[in-house]
């Protein structure tokens, strides 16, 4: 009786595969959580990435003490819409916290240096309009600057560009919201020109 002679593990592509695999991974333990076939600059993509962060730090922070300083009957409504967006900001910064770190870069949340590396400006406002106008303006800016990096990671960092995909259209929402407290509060559809 002649047994079926087993296949040796050298025999067996997908097993050797899977072994490879492994030591690719291990291999890559030390650089984060990038695998061999991501094509972008990393140190540009983290760079890039602590900027966003800033961006969003910035926002949380901006709503946050708009949601606590807007005052009178008006406001209600405006500061419920500014609480909300604050939160959703923060959403973000953990987003981008988070991807900086699979990356293998340490994300920056330094107070020092923060509104320099943001995109977005801290502006307290004066009133309930200017408010909105400042955070019309803030949103304004992080959806150019999103849809530029959105285009630069392209298909060299899908994880990245998908995920700013999904910031992007929040910012949009946010973006029209804004836009629609300043036609309600102030009566334009659209800011002045400055
Ligand atoms: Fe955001
Ligand atoms: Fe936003």
């Amino acid at each position: 009786m002649t047994a079926t002679a087993t296949p040796k593990p050298t025999d067996t592509p997908f097993l050797t595969d899977v072994k490879e695999l492994r030591k690719r991974a291990r291999a890559h333990l030390e650089t984060g959580n990038v695998t061999q076939s991501y094509t972008g600059d990393v140190d540009q993509a983290i760079a890039i990435l602590q900027n966003v962060l800033a961006t969003e730090i910035v926002c949380v922070l901006r709503y946050t003490m708009h949601s606590i300083a807007a005052t009178g009957i008006a406001s209600e409504g405006v500061r419920d819409e500014f609480a909300e967006h604050a939160k959703e900001e923060q959403e973000h910064m953990m987003m981008v916290a988070e991807r900086i770190d699979q990356l293998g870069g340490k994300p920056n949340f330094n107070p020092e240096g923060l509104a320099t590396r943001s995109a977005s400006q801290y502006a307290e406002g004066n009133n309930l309009v200017d408010m909105i106008k400042e955070n019309y303006i803030a949103e304004r800016i992080a959806v150019d600057h999103y849809r530029e990096l959105i285009r630069y990671f392209a298909d060299n960092d899908p994880t990245t560009r998908v995920m700013l995909e999904s910031i992007l259209a929040t910012e949009e929402e946010h973006t029209n919201d804004m836009h629609d407290l300043l036609v309600a509060h102030e009566g334009k559809p659209m800011l002045p020109a400055d």
